[in-house]
């Protein structure tokens, strides 16, 4: 057993990351590819599966050159949820995967409460809104738009289990990634068949399911000769990177909030009974863990932000970091730390590419509000900042004030990295803010864990995540947090008032902007 060793991949949006794990589930050595995606219209988003392979099949080349191929017990998985990979009967890769901060189905969805006779009957079927990132949506978007493809449509896999595929050559998915399609019924963990029926779509082209840490087959021998593995590698089914980081991060107790500042960020919470949803705005997945649900709110960009100022207007720090082998984020953040709570009185609102929770509006666009002549480029950033910790904090009024007592928050995800977006969130949030051991891997980390009781190298998840130690705390300073309570309230009222100005400017980004833009690796 001491050996052992298990391999855990995330396919995440603008990066793969994979780790060798050993049989303690302690990191031995990780893997990082980056990859872009292309923006070929305003609020759409994809990505060629075919890279996510490319990455993952070098990433693992790498880490087991100098291994023993039998001490490789297994591989777990964890994935960017919602992304429609279309295959056609050859399991060729029909178009670039459409991803979960894709908003072209916007309509699309109205379409289907339409169809379905409203939303309460939605939520009897699914107990889930069906927001435009969900699956469901995007593949009536390509019925309409894209007629040859949707012709050809024989299997649809989620982004995780195409990767899957190329390792075990079986289709398949888990509950919790089957939850963010819209089109599953997390209540009794089984496709709606009724909602299929009702939106035309052919229940033959969605995979079977299982729970995440079943062992769903071993590693095909052209995969096991490609990659420098056995043919008697166990791969796991894994789950939606945004329910596996509870595992990852050491934050699925019921009295734990995990909070993630990612490329998006979400807030979620993980129960015991599968929660009402009565005004459908919450998502509801099923867990990896089995007989539990989370509940979960997503903000489309978080880390996204940051990283789409740095690509706009951060040549500086870039160029700073380059030349000192730095991080150009912690330059940024360094800047932000000159400006003050509530950035002189600057706000910025990240709907950069719509939002999904607590306002599902695809048209809703960034912005910065509150400029004035002494505003300078520390409190421009501290304003975004702060404006997605806010996101996050709104998304927990959501979706978690029908909750009794407070929760502790764990924040992951690559933003826990930075000391100020840590101090930002305990005084927004009033609340203890703890990070555990790699958390910015808390995807592939928990996709190693669940890996591992798959194949009885722990006996459950508790147990495999004995090892996962807190690494820092930040508590909340009063002053501050009073200060942060104030301008909350601002913030939260600037999305009423802009609302019908989105939907205006919407009509002009509408048709292609120029060229096929790319957003690189975070
Ligand atoms: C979850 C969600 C994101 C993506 C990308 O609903 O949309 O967490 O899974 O990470």
């Amino acid at each position: 057993m001491d050996g052992e060793m298990v391999l855990a991949i995330d396919v995440g949006t603008t990066n793969s990351k994979t780790l060798l794990l050993d049989c303690r589930g302690r990191i031995l050595a990780k893997r990082i590819i980056d990859y872009p995606f292309s923006i070929p219209e305003v609020g759409w988003a994809e990505q060629d599966p075919e890279i996510w392979w490319a990455a993952v099949k070098s990433s693992i080349q790498h880490l087991v050159a100098d291994r023993q191929k039998n001490d490789i017990r297994a591989i777990g998985l964890s994935g960017q949820m919602h992304g429609l990979v279309a295959l056609d009967k050859d399991r060729k890769v029909l178009r670039p995967a459409m991803l979960w901060n894709d908003q072209r189905a916007g309509r699309h969805c109205q379409d289907i409460y339409r169809l379905v006779g409203g939303r309460e009957k939605l939520l009897s079927l699914t107990n889930n809104p069906m927001l435009p990132g969900y699956t469901g949506g995007k593949i009536l978007w390509l019925r309409d738009n894209e007629p040859a493809v949707f012709a050809k449509i024989d299997k649809v896999l989620l982004p995780k289990d195409f990767i899957r595929y190329k390792l075990t050559e079986t289709l398949g998915t888990d509950f919790s990634d089957a939850s963010g399609t819209g089109l599953f019924d997390v209540r009794h963990r089984a496709w709606s068949g009724e909602l299929l029926s009702i939106l035309g779509i052919p229940a033959e082209w969605l995979v079977s399911c299982c729970q995440a840490t079943e062992v769903v087959g071993t590693v095909s021998r052209l995969a096991a000769q490609d990659l420098g593995l056995s043919e008697n590698t166990r791969v796991i089914a894994g789950g939606g990177d945004a329910v596996v980081q509870t595992i990852g991060a050491g934050a699925a107790a019921e009295d734990e909030m995990l909070a993630v500042i990612g490329t998006g960020g979400n807030i979620t919470l993980s129960m015991p009974v599968c929660p009402r949803n009565p005004d459908s705005t919450t998502q509801v997945f099923c867990h990896v863990l089995p007989e539990k649900w989370v509940a979960m709110g997503v903000t489309l960009n978080a880390g996204n932000s940051l990283k789409w100022f740095l690509e706009a207007l951060g040549a500086e720090e870039k160029a700073q970091a380059m030349a000192a082998a730095g991080n150009a984020f912690e330059l940024l953040a360094r800047e932000a730390e000159k400006s003050s709570p509530s950035a002189g009185g600057l706000f910025f609102l990240p709907y950069l590419q719509g939002e999904r929770s607590p306002h599902t509006d695809p048209h809703a666009r960034g912005c910065f509000i509150g400029l004035n002549l002494r505003s300078g480029k520390a409190d421009i950033v501290r304003s975004i900042m702060e404006g997605v910790v806010f996101s996050l904090y709104d998304v927990f009024l959501h979706i978690g004030s029908r909750e009794k007592g407070q929760r502790k928050v764990i924040l992951s995800g690559g933003g826990a990295e930075s000391r100020l977006w840590r101090k930002i969130m305990a005084d927004v949030f009033a609340a203890e803010v703890v990070t555990r051991d790699n958390s910015q891997d808390a995807s592939a980390l928990g996709a190693g864990l669940l890996a591992g009781v798959g194949v009885g190298l722990w006996k459950d998840v508790s147990e495999a995540a004995e090892g996962i130690k807190a690494c820092g705390k930040e508590m909340p300073d009063l002053e501050t947090t009073a200060v942060y309570a104030k301008a909350f309230d601002i913030y939260r009222e600037l999305y009423a008032r802009l609302a019908p100005a989105f939907r205006h400017i919407a009509t002009l980004d509408r048709g292609k902007i120029r060229g096929d833009r790319c957003a690189s690796g975070a």
